[in-house]
């Protein structure tokens, strides 16, 4: 029997209470007086007057009892190479790295920006700016230039880490052009970067403006340099995660100290139902919040080992590396994206590799960032032997809001739901008048406010905006903008987003922000991106172009600038590969682009002649481009 029903029902009862009792688990430097203000802040504000370090909590606390277990394994297939850290090591080399950027006069408050590869120095980089109270803002390494310079002159950093390269299978990604270009291109100029030089491709440093990473280091640990951990308040910022909202401007989420600490510590018995000392590897990268949550907090919190890994599911080098890193390193708990499991599937359909390994110590898999479809749970099942649960969560929540509590002892799984909501997530289903509708019909996906610990409880420098896109359309609510429904068992079920957010390989991605930079093109008169169905991504992004009036080039040659202009000022991660040049774009009488009606014919889905349309003649003319490339059905 599940403890689940009885917990929900307590923490609904005294919310509180359950909160106080979770947050025993964090050791403060001042305790909590109140645990919930709701006076402050946008929706109330938790552990306020409380003061504390997440740094702490993540290493040092851990080294009296188990500084030599392994706190991080960083397993790297695409350069051939292991490391792992003791909780003992990780402090030396993260309160070493606190001094260095302290040096560089970097402290409380201050924003750092960690734009780095899947290697142990980003992990290392986030906890030194923890230990010494600075926000840290990590930006995804797929992200061009033109992305990270829209991040520096948000965050306003003092200070950039990064490195000279990433390593994608077939190329090494250059980060430092990229880095300098988004230097140029932003407005707020950071006074110091520190440079990681990787064996794979070195780069050149400004002088006077980068600083070698490893001499640095070097300098500092020969002096016996180390910073302590800063006390902050619990409400303070850890840091920034900027994700994709409607337009090209992303939103900068804002994660605290106390509230953050307090939920993933909880999560890692209660829902992943791993121990300290247990081995939990999430596969994702630190670029995204999944990343943050589950490779380098949670799991430290928690006082288990982490595994990094810096690799593809598939071709570095086969489709039996997941298996190979579980057996190598005793994995008992492994998180990542449904696309990762599509695409292992797609190469090893009978899973013949994973027979080669000892999984002996593996016991379940986690699922989320994007829909979880039926076929790849039930193939990941048998397969592997082991339960799989699905779970869904936002960057904005930074922890599951309904998922299968598996530490309270599991529900049964029902596929094609995320299972049930959280404590801390009263989730409701809204009709457009905000009422909730009965079980079964779908309806806006929205959470009773307060959010709990954890959630954002802001944007950054942008409070307005967060009130406008979150707070609004329905009062006294957090608004998803994931559409879905609850059955009569309280299970949700998350169908399609409300907005114009697609998600792709698991990535969340706006097509409002690429349809502002194909519209960009001088020849494009007029665009729309939707995100079409795609056997292995989920989601891929397909533009529509229509071209000015007297453009006579060749639109191949039209359609591959746009391609490469979306990759030049998004970045390779929008995947955006494909581009279709029609003569109009349906639209409704006011002028709307039919773009719903569109993925639908796309997608090869029955759709309804909208009532509203302007000409039903040019869906036809869609159609048969769709057909002409092979896309519609
Ligand atoms: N730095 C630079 N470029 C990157 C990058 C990074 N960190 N990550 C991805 N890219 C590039 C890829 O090389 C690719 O470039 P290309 O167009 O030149 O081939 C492009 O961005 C698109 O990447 P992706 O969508 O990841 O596709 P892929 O074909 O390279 O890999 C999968 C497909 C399924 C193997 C891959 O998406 C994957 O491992 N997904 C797991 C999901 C995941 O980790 N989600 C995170 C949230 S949990
Ligand atoms: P991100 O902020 O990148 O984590 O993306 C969040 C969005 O991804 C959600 O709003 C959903 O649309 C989608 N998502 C995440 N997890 C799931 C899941 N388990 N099932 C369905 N959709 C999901």
């Amino acid at each position: 029997m599940s403890r689940y029903h009885d917990v929900y029902a307590g923490w609904k009862a005294d919310p509180e209470a359950f909160w106080s009792e979770a947050a025993k688990e964090i050791d403060w430097i001042a305790p909590p007086n109140k645990v919930f203000d709701p006076y402050s802040g946008q929706y109330g504000r938790w552990f306020p007057g409380a003061t504390c370090n997440t740094c702490y909590n993540c290493v040092d606390r851990h080294v009296a009892t188990r500084g030599d277990q392994k706190a991080l394994i960083h397993d790297s297939p695409i350069t051939g190479t292991q490391t792992s850290y003791t909780y003992r090591e990780l402090q030396h080399e993260v309160a070493t790295l606190a001094a260095v950027i302290a040096r560089h006069g970097v402290s409380k408050g201050d924003r750092v920006i960690i734009y780095m590869p899947m290697v142990p120095e980003a992990t290392f980089a986030m906890l030194a700016c923890a230990r010494l109270g600075a926000i840290h803002s990590v930006v995804f390494g797929g992200f061009a230039a033109n992305e990270l310079a829209t991040r520096i002159d948000d965050a306003q950093p003092k200070m950039i880490l990064s490195a000279s390269c990433g390593i994608e299978p077939a190329r090494v990604v250059a980060y430092k052009p990229l880095l300098d270009g988004a230097i140029e291109l932003a407005e707020h100029k950071p006074s110091n970067c520190l440079i990681l030089q990787r064996e794979q491709e070195a780069c050149a440093l400004v002088a006077g403006r980068d600083h070698d990473w490893a001499s640095s280091v070097a300098a500092a640990k020969a002096a016996g340099e180390m910073a302590d951990c800063v006390a902050v308040e619990a409400t303070d910022p850890l840091y920034v995660l900027y994700t994709s909202g409607t337009t090209g401007e992303p939103k900068g989420v804002v994660r605290d100290n106390g509230g953050h600490m307090v939920a993933l510590k909880w999560s890692m018995k209660a829902i992943y139902d791993v121990d300290p000392g247990d081995v939990y590897w999430a596969a994702s990268d630190v670029g995204w919040v999944v990343g943050h949550s589950y490779i380098v907090f949670a799991p430290l919190l928690h006082g288990c080992t982490t595994v990094m890994f810096e690799g593809k599911p598939v071709g570095t080098p086969d489709a039996g590396v997941f298996w190979r890193v579980i057996s190598e390193h005793g994995v008992k708990c492994l998180f990542t994206a449904p696309t990762a499991f599509r695409a292992i599937k797609k190469e090893d359909p009978q899973g013949a590799l994973i027979k080669e390994y000892d999984l002996s110590k593996f016991e379940a898999l986690y699922l989320a960032g994007e829909r979880a479809d039926p076929d790849t749970i039930q193939w990941a099942e048998q397969k592997l032997g082991v339960p799989v649960y699905d779970h869904w969560w936002q960057t904005e929540t930074g922890w599951t809001i309904a998922g299968n509590p598996v530490g309270l002892g599991a529900l049964p799984v029902k596929y094609g739901s995320s299972t049930v909501p959280m404590p801390g997530y009263d989730v409701q289903i809204l009709d457009e008048q905000g009422a909730e509708v009965p079980a079964g019909e779908t309806g806006s996906i929205c959470i009773k406010l307060p959010m709990p610990p954890g959630c954002f409880p802001t944007l950054w420098n942008k409070d307005e905006r967060f009130r406008e896109s979150y707070l609004t359309t329905f009062s006294g609510f957090y608004e998803t903008s994931d559409a879905g429904y609850k059955d009569e068992d309280g299970y949700v079920y998350i169908m399609a987003r409300t907005d114009d957010i697609i998600n792709v390989a698991g990535h969340r991605l706006s097509t409002g922000g690429m349809e502002e930079v194909v519209a960009a093109h001088p020849d494009v008169a007029e665009c729309a991106v939707i995100g079409i169905a795609d056997a292995m991504k989920g989601q891929s992004p397909a533009g529509f172009i229509v071209l000015n009036a007297g453009v006579n080039r060749p639109t191949e040659e039209i359609e591959k600038e746009v391609v490469q202009l979306v990759r030049d000022k998004i970045g390779p991660v929008a995947a955006f590969k494909t581009v279709l040049s029609v003569p109009r774009l349906p639209k409704t009488r006011s002028g709307k682009i039919l773009r719903k009606t569109m993925r639908m014919i796309a997608d090869g889905e029955d759709y309804k002649m909208p009532a509203t349309i302007d000409d039903p003649v040019i869906l036809d003319e869609i159609t048969a481009c769709l057909k002409e490339r092979g896309i519609a059905a």
